[in-house]
């Protein structure tokens, strides 16, 4: 089914949260626990534009549809991170966009040296690395939305669940917009799909890992994806991602799970 960009791109907003009683948080407060994953969540939605602009270097911004789908999707994850900003707020916990972007200048070096890298590499592959961008697109859409409704389903709490259900119907999108361009793109192009099972196989991580720290990734992972329901939710993904041109047999996320020690 084909994906109308300028549909989306009409139709791209901020995620409604303001009309929400937030008020509930001061008397049943959410648990730690909950609390460290939502931080994380929040500051890689934040990041999103630090991604966006190593994106901007490659031979992703000449494409019409990608260019417009990035610009409105970059809008739409900086709203889901204000957002949870304000929820995390009301815990006394401060992330501040500016801050994280600050963080991200921190890095020095390598951060700074990425988008010429970014450059280059995508530059080399040319048109397959849209391809490639488009499948790590959907990946990550993918599993940013399973983590939002695994949250949902493990925190009792009315007005997170309805916050976190209006985030992900807005994922919904970006995974539809993603997995379309990389199955077409993918499609009757074996380079594409060599390059893209190579791409993965060997640099894909779970979203949020190279950027948080370590830790903070293993407890993201521990808390929305243990047992049964969350190795499910993984399985899932993976089985989307086996279904594209090339891809089957890939078993990315829940090798990730595994090889972090997320008990199945
Ligand atoms: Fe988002
Ligand atoms: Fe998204």
């Amino acid at each position: 089914m084909a994906f109308d960009i300028d549909r989306y791109a009409r139709e791209a907003a901020p995620v409604s949260w303001e009309d929400l009683d937030y008020e509930v948080f001061r008397d049943s407060p959410l648990p730690p626990d909950t609390l460290r994953t939502l931080r994380y969540m929040c500051e890689i939605e934040f990041h999103t534009v630090c991604y966006l602009r190593d994106m901007l270097v490659s031979p992703s911004r000449k494409d019409p549809d990608v260019g417009t789908f990035m610009t409105s999707w970059n809008w739409e994850e900086i709203w889901h991170g204000e957002a949870l900003a304000h929820v995390l707020e009301l815990h006394g916990i401060t992330v501040a966009f500016d801050e994280v972007k600050a963080k991200r200048v921190k890095l020095g070096w390598r951060d700074r040296l990425s988008p010429v890298k970014q450059s280059l590499l995508s530059n080399i592959a040319g048109a397959d690395f849209v391809a490639v961008h488009m499948l790590w697109g959907s990946i990550n859409e993918r599993s940013t939305a399973a983590g939002y409704k695994r949250l949902a389903a493990l925190q009792d709490s009315p007005v997170l669940t309805i916050l976190l259900r209006r985030i992900a119907a807005q994922e919904a999108k970006h995974i539809a917009f993603y997995t379309t361009q990389a199955r077409t793109r993918l499609q009757d192009n074996p380079r594409a799909q060599k390059l893209a099972r190579l791409a993965l196989r060997t640099a894909w991580q779970p979203v949020g890992s190279g950027v948080s720290p370590e830790a903070e990734v293993d407890h993201v992972l521990t808390h929305l994806f243990s047992g049964p329901a969350g190795r499910k939710e993984a399985e899932a993904i993976d089985r989307h991602v086996a279904k594209l041109p090339g891809m089957e047999g890939l078993t990315l996320v829940t090798q990730a799970l595994d090889a972090r020690g997320v008990p199945a």
